[in-house]
């Protein structure tokens, strides 16, 4: 046989299986577009437009229907009924996390964000306990992000009220905020190491949800051709990872039982007490991925969050206008901002609000996948089956917030000016999986923001009519258009 015919008989081998397989799962899994063999739907997909994209097929399909990203179906959830019904109601079958092979490769199943299983519930469980447990220490995490709110208002007024592009210093605050709970100190903004960790956890986040990557999960045997963002993030993780694992030691030197200082110190207290486990999942390995998670899931969603509430308050002066006055009424101009104001501002407390669920941070969410073979709806869902939740269709949803394409801070409102929630309001997801940092997130959105709007006055460099806020596309995330602006001290 020469290697032309072999090559044809292998190709329409592989032909026939996919479409065996397709059709013989097609039963079961809810409908769909009719998969290519292979490549499956990508054609069908705009990447540019994913969130979109999933409301045409909605309509077609209704709020539950399956997609083929290659060869590997994927479920779709659309609108806040089918939402819900997963990630709350089915919450333990919904929590596992869809599959990132170079995630996988790299982080070797150790972390929070990409990890499985009981490994999984054991780091996030304590994640979660030792945020709220720094939380009520001695040096509050609140006390954290006042001191590093102060040190952003310093850094802004050395912008001198001209134009400038804050997306550097806002990238700062919310990793110092982070260096500060795991290192227990803050950086200045010009430290050589701060620096470095800054560029190396960006660069991370921007490949691993470039639109390239997700490509190439859906085709993980590319990874193995191009290997060259493969090495950029393993490269930058062992950067981070060295100097985390330093960092690692020099608190181990001066770890005291009784008192620890941050992130780490818990951490080693607990690897102590597993001492005598051999299967203990608190290996300082361990640490180091957790460490690099957070940063990598708590930095870039933060500050992009805040460049684009900036961007929204100049495009709509009239709302900025109104939270300046809340904050000159209940806090004023001499004290610093502190998390009980936020129940005497339900004005602001909308408003920032509004900005996360008007700029849909992370549209079609992290993929989740099934834990086991789960009933959902009449059709039958596989054990392992990647899960994508549309939180557009949550956060946009007409009924819910009217006029949702928008920004009004109304949506959170109720007739009298009182603070209204929403369980529609789903920016950190939902249930079991949902973000681990959502507390930190918000106590930072609204210190960083009240502090900020107390100590300038936001001067565009264009008429507000003429500020462009539809958001570019960027992989997971959606970022505000770049854009400069001055800020005036009052
Ligand atoms: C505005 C800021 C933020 C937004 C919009 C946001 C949103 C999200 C979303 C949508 C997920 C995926 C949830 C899911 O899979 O269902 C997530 C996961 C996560 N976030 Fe956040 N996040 C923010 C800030 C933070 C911060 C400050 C931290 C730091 C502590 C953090 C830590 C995490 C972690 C560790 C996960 C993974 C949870 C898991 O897989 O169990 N996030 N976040
Ligand atoms: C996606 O498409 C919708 C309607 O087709 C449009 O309104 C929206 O601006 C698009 N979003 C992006 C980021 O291109
Ligand atoms: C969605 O459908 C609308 C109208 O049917 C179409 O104009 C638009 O291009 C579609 N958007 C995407 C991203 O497929």
């Amino acid at each position: 046989m020469d290697l032309l015919t072999f090559l044809v008989l292998t190709l329409s081998c592989l032909l026939l299986f996919s479409l065996w397989r397709q059709s013989s799962g097609r039963g079961k899994l809810p409908p769909g577009p009719t998969p290519l063999p292979i490549i499956g739907n990508i054609l069908q997909i705009d990447v540019k437009n994913i969130s979109q994209c999933l409301t045409n097929f909605s309509k077609v399909y209704g709020p539950v229907f399956t997609l083929y990203f290659g060869m590997k179906p994927t479920v779709v959830l659309h609108g806040y009924e089918a939402v819900k019904e997963a990630l709350i109601d089915h919450g333990e079958e919904f929590s596992g996390r869809g599959s990132f092979p170079l995630a996988e490769n790299i982080n070797k199943g150790l972390g929070i964000i990409f990890s499985h299983g009981n490994r999984w519930k054991e780091i996030r469980r304590f994640s979660l306990t030792t945020l709220r447990n720094l939380g009520m220490g001695k040096r509050t995490i609140e006390d954290r992000v006042q001191e590093e709110a102060q040190c952003l208002v310093e850094e802004l007024r050395r912008t001198n009220g001209a134009p400038c592009d804050p997306t550097f210093i806002l990238g700062c605050a919310p990793c110092n905020v982070i260096c500060s709970i795991i290192f227990q100190n803050r950086f200045d903004y010009k430290d050589q190491d701060f620096l470095n960790f800054l560029e190396k956890t960006n660069e991370n986040v921007k490949i691993l949800s470039s639109p390239w990557l997700q490509f190439c999960n859906a085709f993980p045997i590319l990874l193995d051709y191009c290997p060259g963002s493969h090495n950029t993030v393993a490269k930058n993780l062992d950067h981070i990872k060295s100097y985390l694992l330093e960092k690692i030691k020099e608190h181990q030197e001066s770890l005291d039982v009784t008192n620890p200082r941050d992130f780490i110190d818990y951490y080693l207290i607990k690897s102590k007490q597993e001492n005598h486990n051999q299967h203990s999942i608190f290996t300082a390995d361990n640490l180091a991925t957790t460490v690099t998670d957070l940063f990598g899931a708590g930095t870039e969603t933060t500050s992009t969050t805040l460049r684009y509430a900036l961007l929204l308050l100049l495009k709509h002066p009239h709302v900025t206008a109104k939270v300046q006055e809340e904050i000159v009424f209940v806090i004023g101009q001499q004290r610093r901002p502190c998390m009980q104001d936020r129940s005497h501002m339900p004005y602001t407390d909308a408003m920032i609000h509004e900005v996360q669920r008007f700029i849909d941070l992370i549209p079609t969410n992290l993929p989740h996948a099934v834990t086991c073979d789960i009933k959902f709806r009449n059709y039958l869902i596989p054990k392992g089956t990647t899960v994508m939740t549309s939180l557009s269709s949550v956060l946009h949803d007409s009924k819910e917030f009217p006029n949702p394409e928008t920004f009004d801070p109304g949506h959170f409102l109720d007739g009298n000016g009182n603070f209204k929630k929403s369980d529609y309001f789903m920016p950190f997801s939902a249930g079991k999986r949902m973000c681990a940092g959502e507390g930190l997130a918000r106590m930072e959105l609204f210190l960083f923001l009240t502090t900020v709007l107390q100590n300038f006055k936001l001067k565009p460099l264009v008429h507000p009519m003429d500020i462009d806020t539809t958001p570019v596309v960027n992989g997971f995330a959606s970022v505000p258009p770049p854009y400069q602006l001055c800020f005036i001290p009052v």
